[in-house]
């Protein structure tokens, strides 16, 4: 069972794309299997060079092999252009990148009618649009774009474009999937948003247009449940939200605006600023329960308030304040006493180990349980 799925827990923003970039230095490929370029996955490596990923797999940064699904969604300009600024960092990804020619296409009309984003607040990146025409059954493919046939409704030199750098790249992505499988290698499959944005199990109207949570890990790659090893469910201490919907324990100003600062909170995909608000621990269960998590990987422990205590909502719905923690307890999460109180407390409401704490935005600012 070699694959491990990294999905998150709330809106998005977690910290998947540095879990999954930290995973996939130990693993042979990285496998986005939902959403588009509505994700922005940060990768910090250990040089210091930040990528923010929005359609390839985090894995790619750090040397894996990558597959965008065919769950996924794809703006193929901004892939060219994600393609080319990655390279300028980790050199050719020729050979090592598939791009699944049933991944559906975001066409300009998607773009022109997610423009306002609508009653939802999107990243109006054309993103529900793609998603409804593949559901209509009208949708244009990857497949599609290097293949032959005419394609209405895509500009034929960005066509010329695509035809020129991917035509190795799109491919069935199941049997190359199947056959590192089959061959023991491990496979990260890295979800994007988070499980309040599932099309199903998240808040509508105020989701996403896929599925975020397990199921699309299977669907959107042609997996089995049986493929499955461990499912990693990533929460930061604090939650974020961007876009429409009402953010339940919104944090008051002062202490938003200090997390905000601290955590870097701007969307690495659209540059909007987060709002923020305490971890609900009665949530983080539903979403363990929901996905079947094996491990919870707790991130951002490096962010904190100095002078007051973080808050979260414990099992009750009552608010608890969190044992204080310092700087020094915070780059060495395991060794201290009040990041363990808080591991503890995360562990008997979630009724699931945690796993890992991320103590630090690089790569290797990870410490597994
Ligand atoms: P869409 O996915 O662009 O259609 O946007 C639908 C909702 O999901 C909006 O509230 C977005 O802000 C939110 N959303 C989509 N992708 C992300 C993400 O990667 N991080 C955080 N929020 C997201
Ligand atoms: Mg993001």
């Amino acid at each position: 069972m070699p694959v491990d799925v990294v999905v998150g827990a709330h809106w998005g923003d977690e910290g998947k794309g540095k879990i999954a970039a930290a995973l996939s230095t130990d693993a042979h490929a990285c496998a986005r299997f939902q959403g588009g370029p509505n994700a922005g996955h940060t990768v910090v490596l250990p040089t210091g060079a930040t990528l923010v990923l929005r359609s390839l797999p985090s894995g790619l940064a750090v040397g894996s092999a990558g597959v965008i699904g065919g769950g996924c969604v794809v703006n193929p300009a901004m892939l060219l252009d994600e393609i080319s600024t990655v390279e300028a960092v980790t050199g050719s990804l020729e050979g090592r990148l598939v791009v699944s020619s049933r991944a559906h296409v975001i066409t300009d009309e998607h773009l022109a009618t997610d423009r306002g984003g609508g009653a939802v607040g999107s990243t109006r990146m054309g993103v529900g649009p793609a998603y409804a025409a593949k559901m209509q059954r009208s949708g244009v493919r990857m497949g599609d774009l290097v293949g032959p046939g005419e394609v209405p409704g895509v500009d034929p030199s960005l066509r010329a474009r695509v035809k020129e750098r991917l035509s190795d790249a799109v491919q069935d992505e199941r049997p190359v999937i199947r056959g590192w499988i089959d061959a023991g290698l491990r496979v990260v499959a890295e979800g994007a948003q988070g499980a309040r944005l599932d099309i199903d199990h998240g808040d509508y109207p105020f989701v996403t247009s896929s599925n975020t949570t397990v199921g699309a890990a299977l669907t959107g790659l042609g997996l089995g449940p049986r493929d499955i090893d461990r499912v990693l469910l990533v929460t930061p201490t604090y939650v974020t939200k961007v876009g429409g919907g009402t953010l339940p324990h919104r944090l008051s100003r002062v202490p938003e605006r200090l997390l905000r600062q601290r955590g870097n909170e701007v969307d690495g995909a659209t540059g909007s600023v987060r709002d923020v608000a305490r971890l609900d621990l009665r949530w983080l269960r539903a979403a363990a329960v929901l996905n079947q998590a094996t491990g919870i990987i707790l991130t951002k422990v490096d962010v904190f308030l100095d002078d007051h205590p973080l808050e979260v909502v414990g099992p009750d719905g009552d608010v608890v304040c969190l044992p204080w923690w310092t700087e020094q307890d915070a780059a060495a999460p395991l060794n201290s006493g009040p990041i363990r109180r808080f591991v503890a407390l995360v562990e008997q409401a979630v009724g699931a180990p945690v796993v890992a704490v991320s103590h630090g935005p690089a790569v290797g600012d990870l410490a597994w349980t």
